[in-house]
């Protein structure tokens, strides 16, 4: 049986998803005529209590887009040590914006700490670098930041005169994951990126949400990355089923990555954790290869980074192919312990 378990960005658009994308109205977002965009932002603005929204091509154009809106050259951004923007962003911020990552270490469970966050901020001098931004994200690889940490975090850049931006490429799972709306986490944030291509299951898309001001300066610096798309709403439709379609659901891709996680652990041979639509498996170093033929043989790819590797649940993966995915490790372990 053939699954990808590679990433929640695999799904292809359902038969409702391509009907809504198909009958979309549409009009040339680059003159703001596009109805379809516009209702999708004015529906992300709402979902996030913000006053604007922007819809942008990627998660890393509107990661982008935002920390320029947000810095000046020579300013510095903090960050956590393991985030997607500092790690995998091909340092955007740096080529194109003159501004420099200040990376925070962060614990088991991907999160800073407010004293970590107020020691990482320059005394005000003509050496330093001005620090200007935070940069926060959730879920971190699939590990939720809870609504408290992330508010005292945000509220803690605030108070040193920082502005906020949260990469919420999977806030939706943080958000149902903790029984929560996503504006539970945004009090104190100022800007936060939410990718609709992700567990959402849409082909493409990411909304990025904060005051009119910064957005306004997104807009342009969206313009300046050749993000202004034209008949667009037809994306957007994807964008605006999948919010309305596809976020309680969530819940069917933990409860799978926790299954996953369930059949794993009767393997002695195992370490793992899994957080919301992620499992990650470190096998012994000696099988790692014969175990990636054995599950490549039967049709099941995933992440094989060594030396652990990712599964991740998501719209295009079902019971059974969970099922077919533990019973493929067992069969490969069960004279191997
Ligand atoms: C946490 C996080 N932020 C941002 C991104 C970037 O999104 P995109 O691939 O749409 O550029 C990703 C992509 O995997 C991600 O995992």
């Amino acid at each position: 049986m053939n699954a990808d378990f590679r990433s929640d960005t695999v799904t292809v658009a359902s038969p409702a998803m391509r009907s809504a994308m198909a009958s979309a109205d549409v009009g040339d977002d680059v003159y703001g005529e596009d109805p379809t965009v516009n209702r999708l932002q004015d529906h992300v603005a709402a979902l996030t209590g913000k006053e604007a929204a922007l819809f942008l091509t990627s998660g890393t154009q509107s990661n982008l887009a935002a920390l320029l809106a947000h810095c000046q050259r020579g300013d510095e951004f903090i960050i956590g040590s393991e985030y997607h923007i500092f790690l995998n962003e091909a340092a955007g911020a740096a080529a194109f914006g003159g501004a420099s990552p200040w990376p925070v270490e962060v614990d088991a469970n991907g999160s800073l700490t407010p004293d970590a966050v107020r020691a990482a901020v320059r005394e005000p001098d003509q050496h330093h670098p001005v620090s200007r931004l935070l940069c926060l994200e959730n879920t971190v690889n699939g590990r939720v930041q809870p609504v408290d940490l992330v508010d005292k975090l945000a509220a803690t850049g605030q108070d040193c005169d920082l502005a906020v931006h949260l990469d919420g490429a999977r806030l939706f799972n943080a958000a149902v994951a903790s029984g929560v709306d996503i504006d539970a986490f945004l009090d104190h944030v100022d800007t936060v990126s939410l990718c609709l291509s992700k567990g959402l299951g849409a082909p493409a898309g990411t909304v990025l949400a904060g005051d009119r001001a910064t957005i306004d300066r997104a807009f342009r610096a969206r313009k300046m990355l050749g993000g202004g798309m034209r008949q667009v709403g037809h994306l957007a439709a994807a964008g605006l089923h999948a919010l309305e379609h596809n976020i309680d659901r969530l819940a069917d891709d933990h409860a799978r990555a926790e299954r996953i996680a369930e059949g794993f652990r009767a393997i002695d041979a195992l370490s793992l954790t899994q957080d919301t639509n992620m499992v990650w498996v470190t096998p012994p170093a000696e099988h790692h290869d014969d175990l990636v033929a054995h599950l490549e043989s039967e049709g099941l790819s995933a992440c094989f980074w060594k030396p652990t590797m990712r599964f991740v649940t998501h719209l295009d993966i079902d019971d059974a192919q969970v099922e077919a995915l533990i019973d493929t490790f067992q069969r490969f372990f069960a004279d191997r312990t």
